[in-house]
This record gives structure tokens, sequence and C-alpha cells, in this order.
């Protein structure tokens, strides 16, 4: 049953070793589970949260309404953007996750509602991988997203998304100040083993980044404790 109203998403939380928690966001007609084993390939000990889509189009559980394939219902997009962050925020709450370590994993439809939530709720997302994204919305002004990191992988025989409008993205978040990576594969719409091993890497380097600038701030702390 839809329950626009309420910030509660059916979702799947499976606990992890580390500190970092994927938000793992699905396609049309996709569901809780569908990403599962996606994030358990790209970081095999990390948190992974994954609620599901409440829009439905033809049955077909999405983030939000489109009035076409490629046109949104921009008033419903800004809507289902903030309900995603509040259920966020409760769900971090609920099972103790760091938020400076959330990162957001999207496929088409799911890419799109995540970078609508780094673009209309900045300091939801720690950073995003955008799988087969296009531009969601373009909010005036653009919000501070200084250092955040993102990852475009995007398919040059896309037949929904032309490449234009992945580069579109990449510069609507690079003029916010995102760190944005993009990278092009030689296919469609679906996700690819390429697509996953671009994305695991990319997330590798992340982690890292993450854990020195975290073991850098324990040492600041320690430093400058009493
Ligand atoms: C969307 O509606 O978000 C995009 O067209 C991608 C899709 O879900 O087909």
């Amino acid at each position: 049953m839809n329950q626009p109203e309420t910030p509660g998403f059916l979702h799947t939380f499976v606990p992890g070793r580390s500190a970092r928690t994927l938000l793992l966001l699905h396609g049309t007609g996709g569901n809780e589970i569908d990403l599962i084993s996606l994030g358990r390939a790209l970081d095999s000990d990390a948190n992974l949260l994954s609620p599901r889509g409440k829009v439905l189009e033809n049955g077909m559980p999405r983030f939000f309404r489109r009035l076409a394939e490629g046109i949104f219902d921009e008033e419903d997009l800004i809507r289902r953007t903030h309900e995603l962050a509040d259920f966020i925020e409760q769900a971090s709450t609920k099972y103790g996750l760091n938020r400076q370590n959330l990162l957001a994993i999207g496929y088409s439809n799911g890419a799109n509602i995540a970078a609508s939530l780094l673009l209309l709720r900045a300091g939801t997302l720690a950073g995003a991988v955008l799988l087969r994204p296009m531009v969601p919305i373009v909010p005036e002004p653009l919000p501070d997203l200084k250092g955040v990191p993102v990852l475009v992988v995007s398919g040059r025989y896309d037949s929904i998304i032309p490449a234009d409008e992945a580069l579109q993205l990449v510069a609507t978040l690079r003029g916010a100040g995102a760190e944005v990576s993009i990278s092009f594969e030689n296919t469609g719409h679906g996700l690819t083993e390429g697509t996953v091993e671009i994305a695991r890497r990319w997330l590798a380097t992340v982690g890292r980044v993450t854990e020195l600038e975290s073991s850098e701030i324990r040492n600041q702390q320690e430093a400058s404790a009493p």
C-alpha cells in the first residue's frame, strides 16, 4: 500500500563490520532486495540499507513520479527526496549508522533520486555512486557540495539516457563543488560486471581517504586533549 504521508519505507538492513553504510537505491521495477548482492560485491564489510521506492508506476516501484520516460514530476521529486532524506536520518539513528560514512549506490531511477538528495538535501549523503543517472533537477542556488565524492558510471549506448545527460549532471555537481569522477562503458542501460568493478575500485579509494581523514581527526583530537 502506498503511504505518501509517512517517512517510513519498506526496507532491508544488513549489518556489516565497518563504519561505512551503503544506501542502495534500486531502479524502476526493483525492490529492497534487488541490490543487496551488488552492495556486498562492492564492499564486503559495509552496512547495507536498502529502501523500496514508494511510487508505483503500473505496479513497478520507483522513488518518484515521472510524466513520461525522462520527464519528471518535479513537485513529487522534491517531496519524495525530502521524505527519503527523513527516512535516512531516522534509520541512521535506529541502526546507529555514522552519516559521515553513508554513501548512496543508486541505479537508474535510484541514481536519479540519489543525485536529487545531493542537490536538495546536502549533508544527507557523504558521497554517491550514480549508475546510469540523468539530471533530476537543477536547484537555484546550487548547494555547497565541496569535496563530496561522486562517481558517475554511464553507458555509451544507453538508449534511455543520452551521454549528454550524464555530462550535464557531472557539470552541475562539479558546479556545486563535488569531486566527481565519470566513467563511460561501451554498453547500454543495464549494469555489467565492468560497472561493478569500476564502482568497487572507486569505493576502495574513497574508503582510504575516509580512513585517513578519520585517523587525522583522531590524531588532532588526541593532540588537543587536555
Ligand atoms: C527515471 O525515470 O528515473 C529514469 O527515466 C530512469 C528510469 O527509471 O527508467
